[in-house]
C-alpha cells in the first residue's frame, strides 16, 4: 500500500482508518483511490466500513467523484425513505434533517426494501459543536448478541413495515417548519403525480393504498435477518425498532407531544407487525434496541472526512447534538 496508511479508532476495529500520506490535491486523491480500489473493497467487506481521512474531499461534487471512483456500485435514489432529507446535488443528500435532540439508534440503511443499498457513504462538510458522532455497530456480532428466542422469533415471521405519508395537512406543516419530523409522499417519492408514485411502488416492489384526504400508506414486508449476498455472514438486517414509536425512541416529552398530536384517527406515523399481521412486542423491540446501544460504536467527525459503510455489515445511527452539522450522506447498490 504506498499511498495509504491504516490503522483502528479502536479494538473493535470499525471502521479501518485509510489516511494519505503524501496525496496533494484533490485529482491525486482520484487516483489513489483508482490505484487502491480493489484493496479498499477487500478492507470494506472485511471490517465492515473504511474511514478515508486526511485526503483534500470537500463539498458534494467531489464526494460524488470520489463514490464513483470507488467503482462499488450506481447511485440509487433515496425513494420511500423513512426519514427527512434534503436533495444537495444528484444522488447526495444531506444526513438525516431529523431533529438535533434526537438519538437515532442503529440501523441498516431501508433495510425495508428489497432493493436496499448495499452501500451507504458520509461526508463531513461541518462537524457539529458538540456531539452529533455518527454511531455504527457491527451487525454480525448484533446477530449473535440478539437472544436466540427473539432472533428465532423475527427470522421465523419477518416483518411488515408500514409508512404513513401525508399531503397536506396544518398541524404537521407546522411542525415540520420547527423540526423535521414527517414527510409527505410528494417528499418521500420526490414527485407530486401520484401515477408515478404508483409505479415506483410496483417498480420496488411495494404495496400502496390510498387513503382519505390523499394521504398514502405503504407496506413493505421484509426477513429481518439476512445472509450477506457476498460473504454469506448472517446478520441482523432490520429497523423494526425505529417503527415503533415509543418512549425510549422518542425520549418522554417527545413521546408525550406524539401521543397529543396523533391522538387523531389517521395515522401518521410508522407501524411494525411481523409478517403474520401480529404486533412485534415492545418487550422484544426495547431488548433489541439494548443490544444495538451495548454494541455501538460512536464515531467522531473531522472536516473532509468520507465514511464508506457495507451496509449490510454494518449499521449506522446518529447522536443528538447542538450547533450547525453537516453530514452528506449517498446511496448505492
Ligand atoms: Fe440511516
Amino acid at each position: 500500500m504506498g499511498s495509504y496508511a491504516t490503522s483502528f479508532l479502536n479494538d473493535l476495529k470499525l471502521p479501518l482508518v485509510v489516511e494519505t500520506k503524501n496525496v496533494k490535491n484533490f485529482a491525486e486523491t482520484i487516483e489513489c483511490i483508482q490505484a487502491e480500489k480493489r484493496e479498499l473493497r477487500e478492507s470494506i467487506l472485511k471490517y465492515g466500513g473504511i474511514l478515508l481521512r486526511g485526503f483534500p474531499i470537500e463539498g458534494a461534487d467531489e464526494f460524488n467523484e470520489v463514490i464513483d471512483a470507488l467503482g462499488l456500485g450506481r447511485p440509487i435514489q433515496y425513494i420511500g425513505g423513512d426519514t427527512p432529507r434534503d436533495r444537495v446535488k444528484g444522488e447526495v443528500y444531506t444526513s438525516t434533517e431529523a431533529p438535533p435532540s434526537l438519538m437515532i439508534p442503529l440501523h441498516n440503511e431501508m433495510s425495508f426494501i428489497k432493493h436496499y443499498p448495499r452501500h451507504i457513504y458520509f461526508h463531513c462538510v461541518t462537524p457539529s459543536e458538540t456531539g452529533g458522532e455518527t454511531a455504527i455497530g457491527d451487525a454480525r456480532a448484533i446477530y449473535q448478541t440478539v437472544a436466540p428466542s427473539v432472533r428465532d422469533r423475527f427470522a421465523e415471521k419477518r416483518l411488515s413495515y408500514i409508512s404513513n405519508f401525508y399531503k397536506k395537512n396544518l398541524v404537521l406543516d407546522t411542525i415540520n417548519k420547527y423540526c423535521r419530523a414527517h414527510k409527505t409522499w410528494m417528499d418521500a417519492f420526490q414527485t407530486d403525480d401520484k401515477e408515478e408514485v404508483e409505479r415506483r411502488c410496483l417498480a420496488n416492489e411495494f404495496k400502496f393504498a390510498w387513503r382519505p384526504k390523499d394521504w398514502l400508506r405503504v407496506t413493505y414486508e421484509m426477513p429481518a435477518v439476512i445472509d450477506h449476498p457476498e460473504t454469506g455472514e448472517k446478520v441482523w438486517f432490520n429497523q423494526a425498532h425505529l417503527y415503533d414509536y415509543n418512549r425510549r425512541l422518542l425520549g418522554f416529552w417527545n413521546w408525550v407531544g406524539a401521543k397529543f398530536v396523533y391522538a387523531k384517527k389517521e395515522r401518521v406515523m410508522h407501524e411494525i407487525y411481523f409478517g403474520d399481521g401480529t404486533k412485534v412486542p415492545k418487550e422484544d423491540l426495547y431488548h433489541v434496541m439494548d443490544v444495538l446501544e451495548k454494541k455501538t460504536i460512536k464515531f467522531p467527525w473531522q472536516k473532509g472526512d468520507v465514511m464508506v459503510l457495507d451496509n449490510v455489515l454494518t449499521m449506522h445511527g446518529r447522536a443528538s447534538f447542538t450547533g450547525k452539522r453537516k453530514i452528506l450522506a449517498s446511496l448505492t447498490r
